[in-house]
């Protein structure tokens, strides 16, 4: 005997539940970076050398405790929407130049935001609004990270 056919709420049943696997699935790689970023700005805040970067080791100091901020926010999204939180971060970069420490950080700000753009077209695409709002509060303080950078390494 044919099977039923599915019916329509049951089809936008399904493509609600795929919808909301692909977020959490980009979340927890946006989570994963987190952990990187939070590493790699203890660390570098810790060994930038050379007067002309104290100002910014201590913005980067700031920029650590945002990202923990940002991984707390994002685990407890992923959660809300029935996933778990990656334990695992995506490795972190290193370098013994201060120059290069700065541009290895601006370059993860610029893949984060580039992330989380597509992470609140998602959200919104799913009428997940909430989500999309954290989102955004999240990514005005990339951006400031990557102005932060810029301006270190004399960009703007
Ligand atoms: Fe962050
Ligand atoms: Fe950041």
């Amino acid at each position: 005997m044919a099977r039923a056919k599915p019916s329509k709420a049951a089809d936008a049943e399904s493509a609600t539940t795929g919808a909301r696997a692909a977020i959490i699935r980009g979340l927890n790689e946006d989570l994963a970076r987190e952990y990187k970023a939070i590493i790699q700005y203890v660390v570098f805040s810790a060994a930038l050398k050379g007067a002309e970067y104290s100002d910014i080791a201590d913005q980067l100091k700031l920029h650590a405790s945002q990202e923990l901020a940002h991984a707390l926010e994002v685990a407890r999204q992923i959660d809300y929407l029935g996933g778990d939180p990656t334990v695992k971060g995506k490795p972190a970069e290193y370098s013994t130049d201060s120059k290069r420490m700065l541009e290895i950080d601006l370059r993860g700000e610029q893949e984060t935001i580039k992330n989380y753009r597509e992470r609140i077209r998602q959200a919104e695409a799913a009428g997940e609004y909430a989500l999309s709002e954290a989102l955004r509060d999240i990514i005005a303080e990339e951006q400031d990270h990557e102005i932060d950078l810029k301006d270190a390494l004399g960009l703007r």
